[in-house]
């Protein structure tokens, strides 16, 4: 039986679609659920273009709700896809081990509250940091500080904006999310990545 995904969402959707295209006829995982916080957020219509049920909660902080969600599509593994917003207590407890995010960072660095899309990037290029990168991680309580499991950087150059900056780091998460997805399906559960593009020390 191929893992079943939940995947959360709140805005554009490229990584949802970066998945969907790696898992493309796959015997190992599959996406059963589109989750989002925002009934609007394009992720969600990209799910629909792709066949996949796509849903909105009423209330993202309700955790009986996710449950009854997540449950109701038999979801194995939760993967954060620029899901903006903290999972409620309840879901990482029924899940634990079995979250994954994506951030566009080289965590711990970069990370918590406040930290996601542009303020990212512009904190990086106010550090004079030499490189960035995208890390994917497990999930707990707390924004961005669950055990990582892999990393991938890319150089910060010269002239970068913050705009420049996301795009070659998401060029990055387009693979190291996928790649992870895709052990984690193998293993049964998520594991940590030697990974071509950087593993953690
Ligand atoms: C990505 O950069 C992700 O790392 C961050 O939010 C962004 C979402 O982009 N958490 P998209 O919606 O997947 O295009």
């Amino acid at each position: 039986m191929p893992m079943k995904l939940a995947v959360c969402v709140s805005g554009r959707g490229s990584n949802l679609v970066a998945l969907l295209e790696a898992l493309r006829g796959s015997k190992e995982a599959q996406v059963a659920l589109v989750l989002s916080n925002r009934p609007d957020a394009p992720a969600l219509d990209r799910a629909r273009e792709w066949g996949v049920p796509a849903e909105s909660l009423r209330s993202y902080r309700d955790g009986s709700e996710w449950l009854e969600r997540l449950r109701r599509h038999q979801v194995d593994l939760v993967v954060l896809a620029g899901y903006l917003k903290l999972v409620p207590p309840e879901v990482i407890r029924a899940y634990r081990g079995l979250i994954l995010n994506v951030h566009p960072a080289l965590l711990p660095a970069f990370g918590g509250p406040g930290m996601y899309g542009h303020h990212v990037h512009q904190a990086v290029l106010a550090s004079g940091a030499a490189q960035s990168g995208a890390t994917v991680h497990l999930v707990d309580e707390e924004y961005d500080r669950g055990p990582i499991l892999a990393q991938g950087r890319v150089p910060v150059l010269p002239g970068d904006t913050p705009e420049s900056l996301a795009a070659r780091v998401l060029e990055v998460e387009h693979r190291l999310l996928p790649e992870a997805v895709l052990r984690a399906a193998r293993a049964g559960h998520p594991v940590p990545l030697a990974d071509p593009l950087e593993s953690p020390a």
